[in-house]
């Protein structure tokens, strides 16, 4: 029997802490739901104390997340641990995560404070954290960089204390594959009570490393846990990718002799809607989950996958969850089928109410593009959920002609009640830009804006990705529409209510 190595996904935290990336309260969920449905051992639904609204996303996941952990982040402080605990209350499995910096530079520069006083720090944490639960992890922030010396007294003493689970950070992604795995074993043979405690590893991205570092603790250093997220997401250049990770001990099992309790099948559609909710494109050619990772476009493969797949592939597409690009709805599918595939995306809205929505929704899709794939039924489970929000379209009329200033004329809401306002512009989509900034007068700069097709052919609809900065804050926002012009105005819109969301959000590393 291979050995287990635990998937924790910090997709929602960790990932979350990427500019641009915060998402709603139900955004959350249908990521958690997602997580679970994929089988991930321990998901991290966030940072409790970072603001009501994170405390509220995570109390909703450990009211709905049955299977796998769901776990909190808190600083070493007892503020930061009882609301994690409180957050956490209805999981039925709940870890608290809690941590602090213990490199030089961090406790003298970010802390101001002794060894000593961090390690006092670190122990009472932990011994707090275990009045609520018995599954508590330990995490050194900027492990990497850190004494090894102090290291050592530091983890042994919050091993004591009650940590099951020591986590080694590389926060800056300064760490090397094998030094990084060589650190951990060491720490490991030097620490005597180190086998009461699993050890994990989470890597940050900034060299390009953290796959190959991750992997270095668990082959090298025996880490038995890895903390990733979905498409990498994270702040900087992200996190370790689950994807790559577990495909990749999947795929090598021969060589790592071990495995993950993860269900592949279900790796891109967590990637899409990741994607789709954050903003974040994946890169065409991004391992695993980007559009051209299975597509054997130039020519002399195509003649040796016709003839036997395995001379150039090492994994199979529709293992890993991709499906043939297939229409699965149409004008005269009726109300189950919709539902169906709802379920089968793992989209089906709570209540009936809703799903009369979403179904109202679809047939005027349908009225306006004959093949509905999935990608359009997610789009429009995304749009349906925006109507919830602050700021929604209501209508929208625009004009534009060769050699004049475009017009917009658009209705929308902001929270119950209705704006109307016109707007000029350089073009229909700065038309609209401006007719929204007219009333709202947000002072927001525009960063991105990109549009890409949802789906294939002609109809397909158009996906705006927009990224508002405001204040040092910055929000993206992301509208889909057979009209693009619809779509940007709804991106601008969505962007807008992350960016009221994140003015009163702390992050926990800063
Ligand atoms: O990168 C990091 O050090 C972290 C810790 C909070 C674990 O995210
Ligand atoms: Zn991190």
């Amino acid at each position: 029997m291979s050995e287990q190595v635990i998937i924790f996904d910090t997709t929602l935290r960790d990932g979350e802490q990427s500019p641009g990336a915060s998402m709603t309260r139900d955004e959350k969920l249908r990521i958690a739901r997602q997580l679970e449905r994929m089988r991930v051992d321990v998901i991290e639904a966030g940072f409790a104390a970072a603001s009501p609204g994170d405390f509220a996303a995570i109390s909703a996941i450990a009211r709905v997340v049955r299977d796998s952990t769901v776990c909190s982040l808190a600083r070493a402080n007892e503020r930061d641990i009882a609301r994690a605990a409180e957050a956490l209350t209805d999981a039925p499995r709940r870890r608290i995560h809690t941590f602090i910096a213990t490199s030089r530079l961090h406790m003298e520069m970010k802390l101001r404070m002794s060894p000593e006083d961090v390690l006092q720090q670190a122990v009472a944490a932990v011994r707090f954290a275990r009045r609520f639960t018995d599954d508590v992890e330990f995490s050194p922030e900027d492990g990497s960089r850190s004494d090894p010396d102090f290291l050592c007294r530091v983890l042994e003493a919050v091993i004591a204390a009650g940590a099951n689970t020591i986590n080694f950070p590389d926060t800056v992604g300064y760490a090397a594959p094998e030094l990084f795995g060589q650190t951990i074993k060491n720490l490991r043979s030097r620490i005597p009570n180190a086998d009461q405690a699993i050890w994990s590893v989470h890597c940050h991205n900034d060299l390009g490393l953290a796959v190959a570092n991750s992997l270095a603790g668990v082959v090298v250093g025996g880490a038995r846990q890895i903390e990733c997220t979905i498409n990498g997401l994270g702040e900087r250049a992200g996190n370790t990718a689950l994807e790559e990770v577990v495909m990749a001990l999947k795929t090598r099992a021969d060589h790592y002799q071990l495995h993950t309790n993860i269900d592949a099948s279900q790796i891109v559609p967590a990637s899409k809607l990741v994607s789709q909710i954050t903003g974040f494109a994946v890169q065409p050619n991004k391992a695993v989950v980007g559009a051209n990772a299975f597509a054997h476009a130039s020519g002399i493969h195509q003649d040796g996958i016709l003839k036997a797949r395995e001379t150039y592939e090492i994994m199979r597409a529709e293992d890993v969850g991709w499906s043939a690009n297939k229409i699965v709805l149409g004008k005269l599918s009726g109300r189950n089928a919709f539902r169906q595939r709802l379920q089968e995306l793992g989209v089906l809205p709570e209540s009936e109410s809703e799903l009369n929505q979403a179904f109202a929704r679809f047939k005027d899709l349908a009225d306006r593009k004959t093949e509905i794939f999935d990608e359009d039924l997610l789009s429009l489970i995304v749009d349906e959920e925006h109507e919830h929000e602050h700021f929604h379209l209501l209508s929208l009329k625009q004009s534009s002609e060769t050699g004049e200033a475009s017009q917009a004329e658009l209705v929308f809401a902001a929270g119950n009640k209705e704006l109307r306002s016109t707007g000029q512009g350089n073009g229909p989509v700065d038309a609209c830009f401006n007719a929204i900034e007219k009333v709202v007068h947000s002072g927001a700069e525009l960063v991105l804006f990109t549009i890409n097709a949802i789906s294939t052919g002609p109809q397909a609809q158009g996906e705006v990705t927009i990224r508002l900065s405001l204040d040092g804050r910055i929000a993206n926002g992301v509208g889909a529409d057979p009209d693009i012009i619809t779509a940007s105005a709804k991106a601008y819109l969505a962007a807008l209510n992350k960016l009221q969301a994140k003015s009163e959000k702390l992050n926990p590393q800063v």
